[in-house]
């Protein structure tokens, strides 16, 4: 059965993001800030998400499909990536907000899957260095107030022979899309909190990170990596 353990470890806002542009970029949302956000949208996320699956679902596949063993999902919102993942893996989902844990919980329940969740900020995660054969996240380093910190730390807890998996999603390679988006930015990042025009290959860049493969979708929306931990 699931077991959630809604550890408080819940820390200072980071307050000098490391890179990205646009909205809120040098005053990102405080962590409280966040969890009002999605204490206010958990159960519509939760109720969208069949449209979410249409949308993003085969990029999740592609990118979530094959990993093995102990797997942590940063940032596992209402656990929209659980189903993608392989039935045998030991998997561990962390988030910064209760009521999306919830709507994971009953995820994991629908699913009939085991799994641990447990309420964490992702930019200070509480596992020791090399604990997970994989690192997921999808559609997070836009709401991470520092997400070259919560990068950072998803290749400390994973094992040097490990593999961190991203599906992400930023400014659009085409020009009236990107403009829609440059246009809605503000008014989008004060309703999600989401920094929808963060270009993804610029903040794992950033991180430091070693991509060992990438791919482009969705009219260049949709962007997913593979990534080797150091
Ligand atoms: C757009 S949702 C994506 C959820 C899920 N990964 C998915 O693909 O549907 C972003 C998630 O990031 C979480 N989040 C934002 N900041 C966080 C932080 N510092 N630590 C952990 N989770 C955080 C939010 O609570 C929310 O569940």
């Amino acid at each position: 059965m699931p077991s959630t353990d809604h550890t408080e470890r819940l820390q200072a806002p980071h307050d000098e993001p490391s890179s990205g542009s646009g909205p809120a970029a040098n005053q990102p949302m405080s962590i409280p800030e966040i969890q009002a956000s999605y204490a206010e949208y958990a159960d519509w996320l939760h109720r969208f998400e069949l449209v979410d699956r249409a949308v993003t679902g085969r990029y999740r596949r592609d990118r979530f499909g094959d990993v093995s063993g102990r797997v942590l999902d940063v940032a596992c919102g209402t656990g929209t990536n659980f189903r993608y993942l392989p039935e045998t893996v030991d998997l561990v989902g962390i988030d910064i907000s209760p009521e999306m844990l919830a709507n994971a919980e009953e995820q994991l329940a629908a699913l009939e899957r085991d799994g641990t969740l447990q309420r964490m900020d992702a930019q200070e995660l509480a596992f020791p260095d090399d604990s997970f054969d994989a690192v997921i996240s999808a559609l997070s380093t836009c709401t991470f107030p520092d997400p070259v910190a919560a990068l950072q730390e998803m290749e400390r807890v994973c094992k040097p022979e490990g593999t961190i998996r991203l599906v992400e999603h930023g400014r659009s390679d085409v020009g009236p899309l990107a403009r829609y988006q440059e246009w809605r930015a503000e008014a989008h990042y004060a309703k999600m909190g989401c920094r929808w025009t963060q270009e993804p290959t610029a903040v794992v860049a950033d991180a430091g990170l070693s991509v060992r493969d990438t791919t482009s979708g969705l009219f260049g929306t949709i962007t997913t990596f593979e990534i080797d931990p150091r």
